[in-house]
C-alpha cells in the first residue's frame, strides 16, 4: 500500500513537525528482503567501478574512494559492518570529545549488563564498544557561585545554579567548578565500576511495565494552568549560529542591560577578560565560565540564563557555534519553542558561517527546524563593523532567507534585526546610531522576542521530562534532574518514575530560576530535587516520567529520515550516532526499507542500497544500548531524532516505530 499523507521531505525540511503531514497507520507494502551483496561492475581498464555508488575506482584501491565500500565486501568478515565504517567508536569521534567531560547525554551506564550482553547476542553485529572514557560521561559542569544572574543547567549545559539554594551542601558542591569535576569524575568513575558487578546488574533492570493509555490519564486541577497569577508566558530561547557570531557577546549584554548582570559583576568580567588580553570578550565571558572557554575564546557547553520581557519568562540557552560542540548545540535546541539565529555580518565572516561544508549557520538552522522549532529571529549582528550598511544587511537577509525558505520556514515566522551587540545598537531599544536608524524602523530584539508566541504546551497530558543534566549531592545522597518539561506538570510530593531503570520515588522540590518554585508545567526549565531514588539510576539522556506512563525504552527503531546535503552515504551497516532528545547512542543501520518520494512520501523503491544526499528513506536502525524514545506521533520531544558522522549531522528525522524484537 503506498505510503500516504507524509509530506514533503523536499529540500531540507521533513515536514515532521507537522504531525497532521504524516500518517502512521499505514503498512508497508515492501518485501522484508535483505539487500543483495553489491556486486562490483567492470569498468575501464584500469579500473573497478563500485557497487554502490558507481564511482569508478582505480585498481589499487581496496575500498571506494567516494563511499569506503569494500570492492569485494564478501572477501573478508562478512558482518554488515564490512559495507563501510564511516565512524569507528574504538576511536574516538569529534562528538565523543564534546561528550568527554561536558556532555552527558549516555544512557549506556544506565543499563543493565544482563540487558547489554542479551541486546548483544541478539545484534550479532560488530559494533565495537567505546572505550572506559567514552563511557563515563555523566559529568555535567557547575556554575560559578559568585554569579548572581541566574544560569540553570541543560544537556551539554552549564549547570548548578539549578540547585536549591536551601540544600545548602548541595550549593556548596556546585560552587567550585573544579572541586565539581572532581566530585563528578569520581562519581562516573564508580557508577561505572558499578555497571559491571552482580548487584548493578539487579537494580539496573529495567523494569517493563505496560503503560496505560496515555488517553486516560485525567488532569488533576492543580496541573492546569492559573493565568491569572502569572501573566507571563514561559519561553525556551535558544541562541544559535556560527563560531564568533556573538552569541554569547549578545546573551551577556542583553542580561546586563535587562539588569541580570549587575554592574559590578560587569567590572569584573571586563578586568579579568583585559587581564587575559581577551578585552573583547567581557560580555561573552558572562556565559563563557570555564577556563577552558575563555582561553580558547568560545563557547562550548550550552549557559542558560533567564529574564523577562513584557510577555514572556525566557530562558536563554546559548549555545556553542563551534563545529565540534554541535551535539551540545543540539542539547540546547532540544528545548527551544523559537531562536535566534546570529548572524556575523563582517564581510568574509558571513559568508564563511554560511558555507555549506565549513559553516554551521546551515546546519544550526537544519537542527533547529529538525525539532520543530519555527519562530527564528535573525540577528545580523556585528553591524558596526560593515558601517550599518542597508545594502548588507539586504544581502545577506536575501541570502539567508531564501536558505531558511528551502527548510521550510515560513516568512511570517522570521523576524530580521541587524543589530550590534558590542555598541548595543538595536538590542532592548529602537538605534540611537544614526547610520542605522536612517534605513531601520522596525522593531528591537526584545521587542521581536516579545512578538514570538509561545507553544501550547501539553500541560494536561502525563509527566515527561527528558532529563538534560544530573546534579548529585554527595553528603546528602541527594540527586537532582534538570530539563524542560515537554509535558504534564510536577509539584512536591508527586510520584515520578525514572526511566530506562524504572525507578520510583517522589519529588523533593523545585526550583526554576535559582529560586524554590511550587511547581513546574510543561515548557518550564527546572530542577527536581529527588527522594527515595538511587542516584545511579538518574542519568542525563533518561525521563522522569508519571509512574502510570512509563515512556518507552528500545534499541531497535524504524526511522523516517531526510539525508542531508554534504552527507557521505548511508549504507546498510553504516556506523553512526543516534541523537534523540539528550540521549545520544551508537547506532547501526540494519535495515534500508525504502526510498520516499520526497513530494508524496510514497515508498520509490524497496531495499535500496545507499541513501545519498538530499533523500529520504525509511531505515531501520538498531542501537548499541537502550534509550527512552516515543514514536513521533505519540511525543514529539521524544520522536525527533539525528543521525551524525564523523562529526556531521548526516541525516534528520522521526521514530515511526518502535519494534520489539
Ligand atoms: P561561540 O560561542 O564560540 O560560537 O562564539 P560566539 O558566537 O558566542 O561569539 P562571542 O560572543 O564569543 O564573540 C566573538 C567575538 O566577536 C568577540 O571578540 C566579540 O567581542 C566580537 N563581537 C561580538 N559581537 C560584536 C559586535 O556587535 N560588534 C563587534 N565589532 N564585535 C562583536
Ligand atoms: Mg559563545
Amino acid at each position: 500500500m503506498p505510503r500516504k499523507g507524509f509530506s514533503n521531505f523536499d529540500d531540507y525540511d521533513d515536514g515532521f513537525d507537522d504531525e497532521d503531514d504524516y500518517d502512521y497507520d499505514y503498512d508497508i507494502d515492501i518485501d522484508e528482503q535483505e539487500a543483495a551483496e553489491p556486486k562490483e561492475e567492470v569498468a575501464q581498464q584500469g579500473l573497478w567501478r563500485c557497487a554502490i555508488c558507481t564511482y569508478d575506482n582505480d585498481e589499487s584501491m581496496f575500498v571506494c574512494d567516494i563511499c569506503g565500500v569494500l570492492r569485494h565486501p564478501s572477501a573478508g568478515n562478512q558482518t554488515i559492518n564490512n559495507n563501510t565504517a564511516p565512524f569507528k567508536f574504538d576511536s574516538p569521534s569529534p562528538d565523543d570529545v564534546v561528550s568527554n567531560g561536558l556532555t552527558s547525554s549516555r544512557t549506556g551506564p544506565q543499563v543493565s549488563t544482563r540487558q547489554k550482553e542479551k541486546q548483544d547476542s541478539a545484534e550479532q553485529n560488530s559494533v565495537k564498544k567505546r572505550g572506559d572514557s567514552s563511557e563515563t560521561s555523566s559529568r555535567g559542569r557547575h556554575d560559578n557561585a559568585e554569579n548572581s544572574f541566574s544560569k540553570g543547567s541543560a544537556g551539554g549545559i552549564k549547570s548548578g545554579k539549578s540547585l536549591p539554594k536551601a540544600k545548602a551542601d548541595m550549593s556548596t558542591e556546585t560552587s567550585s567548578s573544579s572541586k565539581n569535576v572532581e566530585v563528578s569524575e569520581s562519581l562516573t568513575g564508580t557508577m561505572n565500576k558499578m555497571s559491571l558487578t552482580e548487584e548493578t546488574k539487579k537494580s539496573n533492570d529495567i523494569k517493563t511495565r505496560i503503560p496505560i493509555s496515555k488517553s486516560k490519564h485525567k488532569p488533576e486541577e492543580w496541573m492546569l494552568l492559573d493565568e491569572e497569577s502569572d501573566t507571563l508566558s514561559q519561553l525556551n530561547l535558544a541562541i544559535v549560529g556560527h563560531v564568533d557570531s556573538g552569541k554569547s557577546t549578545l546573551s551577556g549584554r542583553l542580561l546586563h542591560l535587562l539588569g541580570r548582570i549587575s554592574q559590578k559583576q560587569m567590572h569584573k568580567f571586563e578586568k579579568e577578560a583585559k587581564l587575559q588580553g581577551k578585552g573583547s570578550f567581557a560580555y561573552a565571558w558572562a556565559l563563557d565560565e570555564s577556563a577552558e572557554e575563555r582561553e580558547r575564546g568560545i563557547t562550548m557547553t550550552v549557559a542558560v540564563a533567564y529574564f523577562n520581557s513584557k510577555r514572556h519568562h525566557v530562558v536563554l540557552l546559548d549555545s556553542p557555534g563551534h563545529k565540534d560542540f554541535v551535539p551540545n548545540m543540539i542539547a540546547g535546541a532540544t528545548q527551544a519553542d523559537a531562536a535566534i539565529l546570529v548572524i556575523d555580518a563582517s564581510i568574509g565572516a558571513f559568508e564563511a558561517g554560511f558555507d555549506n561544508l565549513k559553516g554551521q549557520t546551515r546546519e544550526h538552522a537544519r537542527v533547529l527546524r529538525g525539532f520543530g522549532v519555527e519562530q527564528v529571529i535573525v540577528a545580523v549582528n556585528k553591524m558596526d563593523i560593515v558601517g550599518y550598511s542597508k545594502d548588507r544587511f539586504d544581502l545577506i537577509k536575501q541570502h539567508v532567507g531564501s536558505f531558511l525558505h528551502s527548510c521550510r520556514f515560513k516568512d511570517s515566522s522570521l523576524t530580521w534585526i541587524p543589530l550590534s551587540a558590542m555598541e548595543n545598537q538595536n538590542l532592548v531599544a529602537a538605534p540611537s546610531e544614526s547610520r542605522l536608524s536612517s534605513w531601520y524602523q522596525g522593531p528591537c530584539l526584545l521587542d521581536a522576542v516579545d512578538s514570538v508566541k509561545s507553544p501550547d504546551r501539553d500541560v494536561s497530558k502525563p509527566l515527561l521530562m527528558p532529563i538534560c543534566d544530573v546534579v548529585r549531592s554527595t553528603s546528602q545522597g541527594q540527586v537532582s534532574a534538570c530539563g524542560k518539561l515537554e509535558a504534564g506538570a510536577v509539584r512536591p510530593g508527586s510520584k515520578i518514575m525514572v526511566m530506562p531503570s524504572g525507578d520510583q520515588g517522589t519529588v523533593r522540590s523545585l526550583e526554576r530560576d535559582s529560586e524554590a518554585c511550587s511547581i513546574a508545567r510543561a515548557g518550564d526549565n527546572v530542577a527536581i530535587v529527588l527522594q527515595g531514588i538511587d542516584a545511579n539510576q538518574v542519568m542525563a539522556g533518561g525521563v522522569l516520567c508519571h509512574p502510570d506512563y512509563p515512556v518507552s525504552v528500545a534499541t531497535h527503531l524504524e526511522l523516517m529520515v531526510l539525508v542531508l546535503e554534504g552527507a557521505t552515504p548511508i549504507l546498510l551497516g553504516s556506523q553512526l550516532e543516534f541523537h534523540v532528545h539528550h540521549a545520544k547512542e551508537a547506532a547501526t543501520v540494519v535495515k534500508l526499507v525504502a526510498m520516499l518520494d520526497p513530494k508524496t512520501g510514497e515508498a520509490t523503491k524497496k531495499s535500496p542500497r545507499c541513501l545519498t544526499a538530499k533523500q529520504s528513506a525509511m531505515l531501520e536502525v538498531s542501537l548499541q544500548y537502550p534509550v527512552c524514545v516515543e514514536i513521533f506521533s505519540e511525543s514529539r520531544a521524544l520522536g525527533r531524532v539525528f543521525l551524525r558522522s564523523s562529526g556531521r549531522t548526516v541525516a534528520m528525522g522521526k521514530v515511526t516505530r518502535i519494534i520489539h524484537d
